[in-house]
């Protein structure tokens, strides 16, 4: 029996993940946050519960201490570091902390692991946001893609894959990077752009709303399903050899185009509804992003198996069958 270990157990990922780990019959452990709403902690891991496979710890990627006596005591086999502030605009608000969780905390675990249970194998969630504004000059990002990134989000997210690099080769450790393009689903949270307009497309059908506030339409995202991404977290794992893979639907997608499928689902015309405000605007923003990730199809055989506008749908029915529940 496996042992994982899970940073941001409760977020979107790490709840997907739990669920795809305890189906390979993994015991999973992972680090909750405390919070003055109890419900809050452990939202998304009510049904994963019920394996009685799963526990739950606080902890936080800034106490060293905490983490290093949580991982002498369960040594797992797999640490999957997924935590983070992840709102890249938030990251402008609030970019001490940002960088203090994204970069720091990934200091903060790799010590912990490389003194209590340097043999287990060690999953850093890097991000494409890292490469910010290099396309290469066939509009893709790739493995070999430089990285330049624009927010205090994605500065922080290139401190933890070179960290996290650098304690490979230093130390001899099975350390890999996914650099993940964006991903989604259901459980995403709905201040990130594809939630937030289903969300709001299936209010607005259901009577509940009339408008919807957005900030640039114009940027363009290569946009997958968190299922499919937690696999490949888990495959990255298991190769032999410690190494780095882009994970992507190599696809991209307007927020526009993404605001038609999701309104031309429910028979609407976004341009009815959708009205910008600078407040949704980044200080400065990533215009397009498009991952090759021909790497990890060939050396591992992964795929998507999710398309963009099925994701997207199912993202709308969703709510609209919440919102039925809840009116
Ligand atoms: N959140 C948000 N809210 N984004 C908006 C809005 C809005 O009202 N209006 C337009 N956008 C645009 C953003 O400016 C951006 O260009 C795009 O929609 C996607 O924004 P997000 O969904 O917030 O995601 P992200 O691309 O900034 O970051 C996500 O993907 C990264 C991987 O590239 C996050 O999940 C990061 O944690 C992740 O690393």
């Amino acid at each position: 029996m496996k042992k994982a270990f899970i940073t941001g157990i409760n977020g979107q990922d790490g709840s997907y993940l739990t669920e795809y780990l305890l189906s390979l019959g993994y015991d999973v452990h992972g680090i909750v946050r405390r919070n003055s709403t109890a419900e809050n902690q452990s939202a998304r891991l009510d049904d994963a519960f019920d394996s009685g496979r799963l526990t739950t710890y606080y902890g936080d990627l800034l106490d060293q201490g905490g983490i290093e006596r949580l991982l002498d005591e369960i040594q797992p086999d797999e640490i999957y570091n997924i935590a983070a502030q992840s709102h890249v605009r938030v990251s402008f608000d609030i970019p001490q902390f940002t960088v203090q969780t994204n970069a720091l905390g990934v200091l903060n675990i790799l010590e912990a692991y490389r003194r209590s249970c340097p043999n287990a194998k060690f999953y850093q969630a890097s991000s494409s946001e890292m490469f910010g504004l290099s396309v290469e000059k066939d509009h893709f990002q790739r493995e070999s893609t430089p990285m330049n990134p624009v927010s205090p989000y994605g500065c922080s997210k290139v401190f933890g894959y070179n960290i996290t690099r650098n304690y490979r080769r230093a130390y001899d450790l099975h350390i890999c990077n996914g650099i993940l393009f964006n991903h989604e689903s259901p459980r995403r949270g709905s201040n990130f752009v594809t939630n937030k307009v289903a969300k709001a497309a299936a209010r607005i059908k259901l009577g509940l709303q009339e408008k919807l506030e957005l900030g640039n339409m114009d940027s363009y995202r290569d946009w997958g399903h968190s299922k499919d991404y937690v696999r490949a977290m888990h495959m990255i794992m298991q190769h032999d050899i410690a190494d780095d893979f882009v994970v992507s639907t190599m696809e991209t997608h307007s927020v526009r185009e993404m605001c038609d499928v999701v309104f031309g689902h429910l028979g609407l015309d976004y341009n009815d509804y959708v009205i910008q405000n600078p407040k949704y605007l980044r200080p400065e923003e990533l215009p397009y992003l498009r991952g090759d990730s021909t790497k990890i199809r060939n050396t591992l055989g992964w795929k998507p198996t999710y398309t963009f506008e099925g994701m997207m749908q199912e993202m709308v029915d969703y709510w609209l069958a919440y919102f039925c529940r809840h009116k």
